[in-house]
């Protein structure tokens, strides 16, 4: 019909298709500037952009890129411009740049709907919901003793079972992977939690289509004719199932009862919004709810994996561990995390664990909200921005054979005290930084004093101790690892 019409009147024709070439022309140009404007980077493809060339270990090769391209440098994936941050100065200003501290406007996980968690939302509901989470993590515990001392209990369960294995070897990442997420359950629903999946998986599709968010639509299609991409989708599904059980039995719960936990402060913050607009909902409830467990278990857990990787391929750190177990806290009592400061070497050897394995080595994007610059580098509004903590944590210029696992490269002068870099960066920095390091430290500190407390550990004879690692988000032991824990014979 239209055609038709466009036959009959040669002069619409002629002006639908100047309109045209004039939207091209100017979209075009546009194009252009902004391509022009924006820092210096690989060419890629038509349409998918670079995509095709990122590699599974993205970060070596972004590590790589910036030192043909510079410091900050651009790709185009589809239609989305990534700029990557990859010298810590320039990390350290983007993270006191507020333009910088929004989230992509897609889902992390294919398939669920986008933005309704804090670690996904963006501007006002993103303050809204970071700030009431930590006031009620505080209430409820985070750097109290109260929750110090659960921890404390879980933590004497898991030596308990250790022991009982009798010296066989342990599959470690098992063990330590429910111990760990009883924790942070403690911290969101009141008690222990069962549940062994895991949402990040060790998915190394992940690792190539993080990059272009636009199109996780067609992951998650291909979701379904993939059984491993399909575990991640089904894992959150049965982790936020189990979410919902929660939120009703809580919900069951007197009305005047004492806020115990994540949960029952957001059901009562909930309650005092109900009548203003907000993004305090049952939704984000279950999503921040399951990201507050997949953010606080996955990634402590894998720190602790690699950490003892280290512990069983130098034994020598083993000793001098326990060298300062000795001297301060004894082999009776647990250890306590305020024992940190009469212990440089145990802290030195976890900020090491930190560097050197850097779990999660390109940060959860952010995207910048509105055109901003970083050390005279121009980022348009709506750029995926990543911060590149690999290439920091392995740049020369700031540690001295950075391949090398040397805790001592945080010891001051006469090895007295521990010196914590500016330079390591695992949790990020900046409003956006990782609520959940202090904890996290608190329990890096409180496993590691107490295996080593009990046991000296070591890979089964014959085994050849591998340090090779998948990249899917985060960097993942490859093998499983088998340790023995030879009790103590003090
Ligand atoms: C060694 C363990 C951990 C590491 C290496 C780690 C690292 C990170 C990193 C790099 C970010 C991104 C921050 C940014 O966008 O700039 C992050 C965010 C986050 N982490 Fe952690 N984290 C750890 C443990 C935890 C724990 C124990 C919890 C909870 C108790 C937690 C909860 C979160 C949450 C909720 C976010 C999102 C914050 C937001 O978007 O505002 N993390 N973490």
């Amino acid at each position: 019909m239209l055609l038709d019409h466009f036959k009959s009147n040669s002069t619409l024709f002629n002006i639908f298709c100047a309109c045209l070439t004039v939207w091209l022309i100017k979209h075009l140009i546009n194009f252009i500037n902004r391509l022009r404007k924006l820092p210096s980077g690989p060419w890629g493809l038509p349409i998918v952009g670079y995509l095709p060339f990122i590699k599974k270990h993205a970060y070596i090769q972004m590590t790589e890129l910036a030192k043909k391209y510079g410091p900050v440098f651009s790709f185009k994936c589809g239609q989305c411009d990534v700029v990557v941050i990859n010298e810590v100065k320039a990390i350290e200003e983007a993270f006191k740049n507020d333009h910088l501290l929004a989230r992509p406007n897609t889902t992390f996980i294919p398939g669920f709907k986008r933005a309704s968690s804090l670690l996904e939302m963006s501007g006002e509901p993103w303050k809204q919901q970071r700030r009431v989470a930590l006031t009620i993590l505080r209430n409820v515990g985070f750097g109290k003793l109260t929750l110090e001392e659960k921890v404390k209990q879980e933590i004497n369960m898991f030596i308990d079972s250790l022991k009982s294995a009798n010296g066989a070897a342990v599959d470690f990442g098992e063990v330590i992977k429910l111990s760990v997420a009883n924790n942070i359950s403690i911290l969101l629903f009141g008690h222990g939690f069962e549940y062994t999946g895991s949402v990040i998986n060790n998915i190394e599709y992940f690792s190539k289509f993080m990059f272009m968010p636009s199109i996780k639509f067609f992951v998650f299609l291909a979701a379904q004719f993939n059984s491993e991409l399909k575990k991640v989708t089904s894992n959150q599904k049965e982790l936020e199932e189990k979410i919902t059980v929660e939120v009703i039995k809580h919900k069951e719960k007197k009305a005047t009862h004492e806020i115990e936990d994540y949960i029952d402060g957001y059901l009562q913050e909930m309650d005092k919004q109900k009548d203003s607009n907000t993004s305090f909902n049952m939704d984000t409830l279950r999503r921040n709810t399951a990201d507050f467990y997949a953010a606080g278990a996955d990634t402590t857990t894998l720190v602790l994996n690699h950490m003892m990787l280290y512990l069983i391929t130098y034994p020598e750190y083993q000793q001098k561990i326990r060298e300062e177990i000795k001297q301060t806290i004894g082999f009776e009592r647990q250890p306590d995390y305020e024992d940190r400061t009469s212990m440089p070497f145990t802290m030195a050897f976890i900020y090491e664990t930190l560097r050197i394995a850097t779990i999660t080595p390109l940060n959860l994007h952010r995207r910048s909200a509105q055109d901003t610059k970083v050390m005279n580098y121009f980022i348009p509004k709506d750029s995926i921005v990543i911060f590149n903590f690999w290439a920091v944590h392995r740049d020369p210029n700031l540690w001295n054979d950075p391949h090398l696992f040397k805790p001592e490269r945080f010891l001051n002068d006469d090895g007295t005290k521990a010196v914590k870099s500016p330079n390591l960066i695992p949790f990020s920095g900046g409003k956006r930084v990782c609520p959940g390091a202090n904890f996290a430290m608190t329990e890096l500190f409180l496993y590691l004093v107490s295996i080593l407390q009990n046991f000296q550990v070591s890979a089964p004879k014959g085994d050849k101790i591998s340090h090779e690692v998948v990249y899917a988000f985060n960097r993942i032991l490859k093998k499983p690892l088998k340790v023995h824990f030879h009790i103590l014979s003090l």
